[in-house]
């Protein structure tokens, strides 16, 4: 029987910080199917994040399918706005959510990460994280500091990350990116230069496929995901219209959910995805194919 078998297989997720978003259930699907799993979380969310797990409130979604509870191996501090330590502003560095957390950027977890596992130690990577404080703003009002911060965090940080973690895969590793179909279309409330961050990121992910394939042997791909109430997604303001739009306007009329991006995730780190790298696979449902609304039935 063909299966996605991820076993003995190390992947990292960078921008889990609760069970509601598209990284948890990637960690999930990715350790169903055999994969020990760490993941980085945004030192803000950090100590919420770790006293959910502790108190037991995220349990109902860490079960897994054969009943045993979905562990991470390590959870980071990761601010990915920073390359090295730094970079990171002073009072940034010394704030309380961050000053205990030791190093805390791109650097210091490709560091974290050879320290713990040593040389050749990574199968998978995952960047599922964005932020832009002007999301809310159309793009006309939004700043230049919003949008080269959306721009920063959203997108650059993809390319740090292969750069760092690159020579620590194993042969056959795999990136995988989130993005959104805002890179191409114009979806009015999904503002602050994030459209932006997600048309350089897709752009990115060729152009590192190309490159990071040739020096590191990687493959780099990303999901462009249907809508989602996230966590992030939330603080777009609209996200519920949007989700509710895709799932009456597109050719399967239901809600993407979380598991449709990450087995779909899953199949991409696995050795069945081997031949895929560079591209841009869209998992909502079909609504990108769409030329039309339909409206409710
Ligand atoms: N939810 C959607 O509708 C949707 C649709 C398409 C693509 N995506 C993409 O999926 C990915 C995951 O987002 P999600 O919607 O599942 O929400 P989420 O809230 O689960 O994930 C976003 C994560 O990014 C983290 N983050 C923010 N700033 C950071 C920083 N500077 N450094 C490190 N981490 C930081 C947050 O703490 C959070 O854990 C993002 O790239 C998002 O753009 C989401």
């Amino acid at each position: 029987m063909l299966t996605i078998d991820l076993t003995g297989k190390r992947a990292l997720i960078a921008g889990v910080a609760d069970d509601a978003g598209y990284g948890f259930a990637i960690a999930k699907a990715l350790a169903s199917a055999g994969a020990t799993v760490s993941v980085a979380t945004w030192p803000p969310a950090l100590t919420i994040f770790k006293n959910l797990l502790e108190r037991g409130k995220m349990d109902a979604a860490r079960r897994m399918p054969d009943g045993s509870l979905l562990t991470f191996e390590r959870i980071y501090p990761f601010d990915a706005a920073f390359d090295t330590l730094e970079d990171a502003p002073e009072d940034l560095r010394t704030n309380k959510r961050y000053k205990e957390v030791g190093d805390f950027s791109v650097a210091g977890l490709a560091n974290r990460w050879a320290a713990d596992f040593g040389d050749r130690s990574l199968d998978i990577l995952v960047h599922s994280l964005a932020n832009g404080p002007d999301v809310t703003k159309p793009l006309l009002d939004t700043s230049r500091a919003g949008y080269l911060a959306a721009l920063n965090v959203s997108a650059y940080s993809l390319i740090a990350m292969v750069a760092r973690f690159g020579p620590v895969f194993r042969p056959g590793g795999s990136v995988l990116s989130l993005t959104y179909m805002a890179s191409e279309r114009v979806i009015p409330g999904y503002g602050g230069g994030m459209s932006s961050a997600k048309a350089a990121l897709e752009s990115d992910t060729r152009v590192l496929a190309f490159e990071a394939g040739r020096r590191f042997g990687v493959r780099v791909n990303t999901i462009s995901a249907g809508p989602l109430a996230s966590r992030a997604a939330s603080a777009i303001g609209i996200i519920e219209r949007m989700v509710d739009h895709c799932a009456t306007n597109s050719p399967l009329p239901e809600p993407v959910q979380p598991a449709d991006v990450a087995y779909t995730a899953a199949f991409l780190a696995s050795p069945l995805g081997a031949g895929i790298t560079g591209s841009t696979v869209y998992v909502d449902k079909g609504y990108h194919v769409m030329g039309m609304d339909v409206g409710k039935a």
